[in-house]
């Protein structure tokens, strides 16, 4: 079986080159590949590669994640997030391919405290979160044969992330500031992957499982409980910071204005992916200290 991974350095892509491996001859490609074309801002062109190297099952982790930066690249952000994923889809589906693409927290308004479902009525409050949801509706039409996934808060060991900036701030600073009105599950790009591979192998054995699916690490927090969470366990490490996690000051969201509206609510209904593919999303505080360790 033949997988082709698309945006294989990102968070998501770095673990699905290890995930995705068992599963057959995997072909991991970025934008600046040399081999093959996969610079998403050229969508025909990507779309040729997928149809030279005719995979089985092709998982893109490539996207426009710079949420702030989109509003003022909308046309950029839409042709990375929805035209040549489309684009892929269509080959996707010439082929008989199964296509794994993911999506996002922000194509909901994050109104109300109810956990969202997929059967939701989305409704994006951002550049970013409009090109997701017109991407992953693409997807499904091109390809039916598709799994889509939601998720929020993505963090990984590799490279920069929220807990290690609220380590570095809380080294250099007597205290922090962190919002406390916006609530999600920090998920872990690690369980993104393995999940991922288990439901390929599911669906490839059962196609009925295609579809749309919320997959976050399970629990709930806000940007103020994960920071407080990241002090707490480097405290337990030993490790000497000036603000302690007693010294972290909880504000609103109108206290750091962005260019982008980032949703209120952000929680994500997994009943219907767990259910579906009989796997457990462990909680958010595992991974996370798990993430820590690796990196203190
Ligand atoms: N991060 C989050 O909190 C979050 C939350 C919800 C959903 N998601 C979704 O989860 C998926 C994976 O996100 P992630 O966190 O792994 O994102 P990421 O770390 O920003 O990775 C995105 C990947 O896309 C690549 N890329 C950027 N421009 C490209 C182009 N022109 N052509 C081809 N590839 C390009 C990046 O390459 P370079 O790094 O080399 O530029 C990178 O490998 C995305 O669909 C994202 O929308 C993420």
């Amino acid at each position: 079986m033949k997988v082709l991974l698309l945006g294989c350095n990102g968070q998501v892509g770095w673990e699905l080159q290890r995930s995705l491996a068992p599963l057959g001859e995997l072909t991991a490609l970025d934008h600046d590949s040399a081999e093959h074309v996969a610079d998403f801002s050229r969508p025909e062109a990507v779309a040729e590669t997928v149809r030279r190297l005719r995979p089985d099952v092709i998982v893109n982790a490539a996207a426009h994640t710079a949420v702030d930066k989109a509003e003022s690249e909308e046309a950029f952000a839409r042709t990375l997030n929805a035209t040549t994923p489309a684009a892929i889809a269509s080959v996707a589906h010439e082929l008989g391919a199964l296509m794994v693409h993911y999506s996002t927290d922000y194509v909901f308004d994050g109104s109300g405290a109810r956990p969202w479902l997929e059967s939701d009525a989305p409704g994006p409050l951002s550049v970013y979160g409009h090109t997701k949801l017109d991407g992953e509706r693409q997807v499904a039409q091109q390809c039916p044969n598709h799994l889509i996934f939601r998720t929020s808060w993505v963090y990984a060991a590799r490279g920069g992330n929220f807990a290690k900036t609220m380590l570095r701030l809380a080294r250099e600073r007597e205290r922090l500031t962190v919002i406390d009105d916006q609530f999600g599950a920090p998920t872990g790009a690690e369980l993104l992957a393995d999940v991922t591979a288990h439901a390929v192998r599911a669906t490839l054995a059962d196609r009925a499982k295609a579809g749309l699916y919320h997959v976050v690490a399970s629990g709930e927090t806000h940007w103020h409980g994960y920071a407080r969470f990241v002090l707490q366990q480097a405290e337990a490490a030993g490790l000497s910071l000036k603000a302690s996690s007693e010294r972290v000051d909880a504000v609103p969201t109108s206290a750091f204005p962005t260019p982008a509206r980032r949703p209120h609510n952000s929680r994500l209904n997994t009943d219907k992916f767990q259910r579906t593919f009989g796997l457990v999303l462990p909680p958010w505080q595992a991974g996370v200290a798990r993430m820590l360790r690796e990196t203190l």
